[in-house]
C-alpha cells in the first residue's frame, strides 16, 4: 500500500458516483503506539504516534439532509438520513460514520446532507487505529463542512463514546485522541487520567519506524478486550480492601504491588502485574526518548510485548514469530505487539541500514512459519487529521487546529 491516497482516481471516481466534484479532502491518519498497552482504560501512560497511513474523506455538502457514503473498500454504497439515530451495534461500516454524527447532533451540531467517498491506505482491522481514524475523519469533515466550536478535549471525548455506544467496543481514549492531535516527526505522551498531553520528538532519521502486520484480522468487539477490561476492574476492587484509596491500577505503585499480588487470583495477579509495570515502563520511555536513547526504548518495548504475551496474554503465535524473527536482526533495537493484540501489528525500532536484512528475515520467517507473507511497513509520524479545501471556501491545506 502507498502512503497516499490517488486524489485525482478518487476525485473521478466521486464525480461519476455523485455527479459533481468533491469540495474539501480529509485524511485521517492511523496510530501505532511506540508503548503503554492496556493502560489507557486504566487510567495509566500511552506512548503512541500518528502514523502515515491513512482514511482519506473526499466529501461535498448536498441539500437536504441525507447522507451518501461510498466505501472503495467493500464498494458499497449507503445512505441514510442525517436526522435518524442509527440501530447501536448494527455492524455495518456505516456505524462510526453515525455514531459521531448522532452525537454531535445530541450536542446541538446542525449538520446537512452531504455525500463522501471513504478510501484507505490504512489496512483495516490490523490494530492500527482504522475505526478511530475514520470516526475522527467524520468528526473533523463534518466540523468543516458545517463549522462548529468545540473544545478538542470535548470532541475527543465524543468519538470515544460513539466508539463506546455504537460500535460496542469499551476502547480506551489513546487512539482517538492521537488520531485527533498526533503530530509530524513527534509521539505524543498521554496521561489518560488527566488527558495531559505533551508532544516528544521522534527522531527517525537513523533508526525506521517499521510495522509487521500479521494479517490476522480480529474484530476487536468480539475479542477478550472487554474480558481484559473487566479482569483489571476486578482487580481493583480486590486490591481496595487493602488499598482504599485506589480508583484505578493507576493508583498502584509497583512495590505496592508486589507486595500484595500473592492475595489476588492467579488470572487477575497477572493481568494487573502487566498494567502496573507497563505504566512504569511508559514513563522511563519517554525519558529514554527525550534523551535520543532508543536503544533503552528498545529494550522496554521488548520487556512490553513479553509482559503482553506472559501476563496480559493478548499474544497469538503470529505476533510472537513477528516479534522473535525481528530481534534476531542485528539492527533491530526493538519489537512489541501494537494496539489491542489477538492478531494485527507489530511495531518495531529498526537501524536504517538494517532494513533491508529485516524485511528478507522477518518476511521469509513468516512464509515458512504461516504460508503468507506479512505486511511491512516502513512509516512516518505524521499530524493526526488534515483538512484541505479543493474549492471553495478555502483552498489551502491546513491541519485540524488551523
Ligand atoms: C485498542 C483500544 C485502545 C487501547 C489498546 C490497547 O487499540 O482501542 O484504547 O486500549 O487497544 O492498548
Amino acid at each position: 500500500m502507498t502512503t497516499l491516497c490517488p486524489l485525482d482516481a478518487l476525485s473521478q471516481k466521486f464525480s461519476s458516483l455523485f455527479g459533481d466534484q468533491p469540495e474539501v479532502l480529509v485524511r485521517s491518519a492511523g496510530r501505532v503506539n511506540l508503548i503503554g498497552e492496556h493502560t489507557d482504560y486504566n487510567e495509566g501512560f500511552v506512548l503512541p504516534a500518528a502514523i502515515d497511513r491513512h482514511i482519506c474523506l473526499l466529501a461535498r455538502r448536498r441539500p437536504g439532509r441525507i447522507v451518501r457514503a461510498y466505501a472503495t473498500e467493500f464498494n458499497d454504497l449507503a445512505t441514510f438520513p442525517v436526522q435518524e439515530s442509527p440501530a447501536e451495534r448494527h455492524g455495518h461500516w456505516t456505524v462510526y460514520l453515525r455514531g459521531v454524527i448522532e452525537l454531535l447532533q445530541r450536542r446541538g451540531v446542525e449538520i446537512e446532507g452531504f455525500d463522501v467517498l471513504i478510501a484507505a491506505t490504512l489496512p483495516r482491522a490490523s490494530g492500527l487505529s482504522s475505526s478511530a481514524a475514520l470516526e475522527v475523519g467524520t468528526a473533523s469533515l463534518v466540523q468543516a463542512l458545517f463549522p462548529f466550536a468545540m473544545d478538542e478535549l470535548e470532541l475527543i471525548k465524543l468519538v470515544q463514546q460513539a466508539e463506546h455506544q455504537f460500535a460496542g467496543t469499551k476502547c480506551g481514549i489513546m487512539d482517538m485522541f492521537v488520531c485527533r492531535l498526533g503530530r509530524q516527526a513527534h509521539a505524543l505522551f498521554l496521561d489518560c487520567r488527566s488527558l495531559e498531553h505533551r508532544l516528544v520528538p521522534l527522531a527517525l532519521d537513523q533508526v525506521a519506524l517499521v510495522i509487521c502486520d500479521t494479517k490476522k484480522k480480529r474484530g476487536l468487539a468480539g475479542s477478550a478486550y472487554n474480558e481484559r477490561r473487566a479482569q483489571c476492574e476486578e482487580g481493583v476492587r480486590l486490591l481496595r480492601q487493602w488499598l482504599p484509596g485506589i480508583s484505578a491500577l493507576r493508583d498502584v505503585g509497583l512495590e505496592q504491588f508486589i507486595s500484595l499480588a500473592d492475595r489476588l487470583p492467579p488470572v487477575v495477579r497477572r493481568r494487573c502485574g502487566h498494567v502496573v509495570a507497563e505504566n512504569a515502563r511508559v514513563l522511563e520511555a519517554v525519558s529514554a526518548l527525550e534523551r535520543d536513547d532508543l536503544a533503552h526504548l528498545g529494550r522496554l518495548m521488548q520487556a512490553s510485548h513479553a509482559s503482553l504475551r506472559d501476563l496480559y496474554e493478548v499474544s497469538c503465535p503470529e505476533l510472537d514469530t513477528l516479534v522473535e524473527s525481528a530481534l534476531r536482526v542485528q539492527g533491530t533495537l526493538g519489537a512489541r505487539l501494537t494496539g489491542a493484540g489477538f492478531g494485527g501489528c507489530t511495531v518495531n525500532l529498526v537501524r536504517r541500514d538494517a532494513l533491508e536484512e529485516f524485511k528478507e528475515k522477518v518476511g521469509a520467517d513468516y512464509v515458512r512459519r504461516f504460508g503468507q507473507e506479512p505486511g511491512i511497513l516502513v512509516c512516518n509520524a505524521t499530524d493526526g487529521v488534515r483538512v484541505q479545501w479543493l474549492s471553495a471556501p478555502a483552498c489551502s491545506e491546513e491541519s485540524s487546529d488551523g
